[in-house]
C-alpha cells in the first residue's frame, strides 16, 4: 500500500480516492435472492402465514427456531418480532420487573435500555473500555440489593469480554441477559454469543448480520427459562404442539403480550441463517485485509476486541487522538467516499444521548419506573457522567463492511485511511 503523502484531499478539493459509495452495512440484506423469494412464495401458497394453524400450515417458525438454536450451540429458541421483544421476552423470562435494576453499557442501541424501562425496571449504567463493551470492572460498584440481572451488549459486531462479567454475575448469583442484536453468530472463546449467559436476545433487523426485515430470536439452555419465554410472547400460554415434549413443562403462570413471529419471517429467517456463516467468514476476510493495510498507523488506535476470533467482523472501528481530529478525519474520509462516522454522533446509541431516559419521561409522567413504589434505590443519570465513555465516543470512527465487498473496496478503503492519516495527524 503507498502512502498517500503530499496527496489533496478531497475535502480541499483534491480528487476523492473513489467516486462510488461503498456498500451500505446490511449484511444479509443485500443478499436477499431467489431462495428467499421461493421460501416467502411457498407460505404464501400455503395460505398459512401463522405459526399455530392454518389450512396447510409449513411450520417455518417452528423450524427456524430449532435451526437457530443448533447453529448456535443453543438448547431452545423462540421466534420474536424483533431485537427489542427479544430483550423484553428474556428479561421478563428471568421475572424482571419493578423494583428490579439492571446493569447496562453506556453505549448500547437504546433499545437494550427500552426494553429494562418498558418491564418497570431500572436501567443503571456501567462504563465501557477501549473494546466499546461494558468494562467488567466497572460491575462491582454499579450492584445494589435491587440488581438482578447483568445485560452486556456486544457492540458493532463484536462480543463483550464475557468471562469476567460471567464471573462477578456467579459471585453476585446474578443473570446474565446478553444483547447480541449486532453480532449475530459471533463467538467469544469458541462459543456463540447470545449463549453464553442465562439467556440471550438477537435482532433480524434489515441493519443486521442476518436479516428478515424485523424480527429477533431469544435463545436459552434452561428448559424452565425456555417455557417462561414461550409463555411471555404469546399471551403467556405455551402450545403444546410447538414444544419439544421430551422436555417437561411445567405451570408457570404469567402475563404474556403478542411477539409471535410470523411465518413469512420464519421461512426467510431459515434462508438467511443458511447464509450467516458464510456473510461472517467474508466480513472477517475484509476485515483482517484492511487492518493489515492499516497497520502502524501513526495516530490511529484501532478498537480492542477481547475475542478477536469471535468477531463477526460487520464494523470496523477506530480511534483518534482527540475529538476534534475525529470529526476532522470522518469528513475527509466520507469526502475521499468512503463513509465514516463518528460513534458519538449515531444519537441514540449513546446514554448521554437518551434524553427521555434522563429526564425520566418513560410512558406518562406518573408512570416512571425509578418511582415505582417498589423501587427504594436511587439510580442517578446525568450527562457527562461517564467521561471515559463520552472520550471514547467522541474519539472513535465507525465504517460498516460488507460481505460482498471487493478487493478494491479494501484497498480504497486503506488508501483514503492512509490519505488522510497523512494529511492530518
Ligand atoms: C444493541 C441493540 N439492541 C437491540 C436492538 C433492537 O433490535 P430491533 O431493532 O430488532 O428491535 C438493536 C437493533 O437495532 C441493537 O442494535
Amino acid at each position: 500500500m503507498t502512502q498517500g503523502t503530499g496527496e489533496r484531499l478531497a475535502i480541499h478539493g483534491g480528487t476523492p480516492v473513489r467516486s462510488e459509495p461503498l456498500l451500505p452495512g446490511y449484511p444479509g440484506g443485500l443478499l436477499i435472492g431467489d431462495a428467499e423469494k421461493a421460501a416467502v412464495m411457498e407460505v404464501l401458497e400455503s395460505r398459512s402465514l401463522f405459526r399455530h394453524y392454518g389450512p396447510r400450515p409449513l411450520h417455518k417458525v417452528s423450524q427456524f427456531e430449532r435451526a437457530f438454536a443448533a447453529a448456535m450451540g443453543a438448547r431452545h429458541a423462540v421466534g420474536v418480532t424483533s431485537g427489542t421483544a427479544a430483550l423484553l421476552t428474556a428479561l421478563a423470562a428471568l421475572g424482571v420487573g419493578p423494583g428490579d435494576e439492571v446493569i447496562v453499557p453506556t453505549y448500547t442501541w437504546v433499545a437494550t435500555v427500552n426494553a429494562v424501562v418498558h418491564l418497570g425496571a431500572v436501567p443503571v449504567f456501567v462504563d465501557i473500555d477501549d473494546s466499546l463493551t461494558m468494562d467488567p470492572a466497572t460491575l462491582e460498584a454499579a450492584i445494589t440489593p435491587c440488581t438482578r440481572a447483568i445485560l452486556p451488549v456486544h457492540m458493532r459486531g463484536a462480543g463483550a469480554d464475557m468471562a469476567p462479567i460471567l464471573e462477578v454475575a456467579a459471585r453476585h448469583r446474578l443473570h446474565v441477559v446478553e444483547d447480541a442484536a449486532q453480532a449475530v453468530g459471533g463467538r467469544y472463546r469458541g462459543r456463540r454469543l447470545g449463549t453464553l449467559g442465562a439467556i440471550g436476545a438477537y435482532s433480524l433487523q434489515y441493519h443486521k448480520v442476518i436479516t428478515t426485515g424485523e424480527g429477533g430470536m431469544v435463545v436459552t439452555d434452561d428448559p424452565a427459562l425456555w417455557e417462561r419465554a414461550v409463555r411471555y410472547h404469546d399471551q403467556g400460554s405455551v402450545r403444546m404442539e410447538e414444544l419439544d415434549e421430551t422436555i417437561p413443562v411445567g405451570n408457570q403462570l404469567m402475563i404474556g403480550i403478542n411477539f409471535r413471529m410470523s411465518e413469512i419471517t420464519g421461512a426467510i429467517g431459515l434462508v438467511q441463517l443458511g447464509r450467516m456463516d458464510w456473510i461472517i467468514e467474508r466480513m472477517r476476510a475484509h476485515k483482517t485485509a484492511i487492518l493489515d493495510g492499516m497497520r502502524g498507523l501513526p495516530g490511529v488506535t484501532i478498537r480492542r476486541v477481547p475475542d478477536p476470533d469471535g468477531d463477526t467482523g460487520a464494523t470496523l472501528m477506530f480511534f483518534l487522538p482527540t475529538p476534534d481530529l475525529a470529526r476532522a478525519f470522518s469528513a475527509a474520509l466520507t469526502a475521499e467516499g468512503i463513509r465514516a462516522t463518528v460513534a458519538w454522533d449515531s444519537g441514540q446509541h449513546v446514554y448521554h444521548h437518551f434524553d427521555q431516559i434522563i429526564e425520566r419521561r418513560m410512558f406518562a409522567e406518573r408512570h416512571c419506573a425509578w418511582e415505582c413504589p417498589y423501587y427504594r434505590g436511587c439510580a442517578r443519570l446525568e450527562k457527562g457522567m461517564f467521561p471515559r465513555t463520552d472520550d471514547l465516543l467522541r474519539r472513535a470512527l465507525h465504517i460498516d463492511l460488507h460481505p460482498l465487498f471487493s478487493e478494491r473496496d479494501e484497498f480504497d478503503i486503506v488508501r483514503a485511511t492512509r490519505k488522510v492519516a497523512s494529511a492530518l495527524l
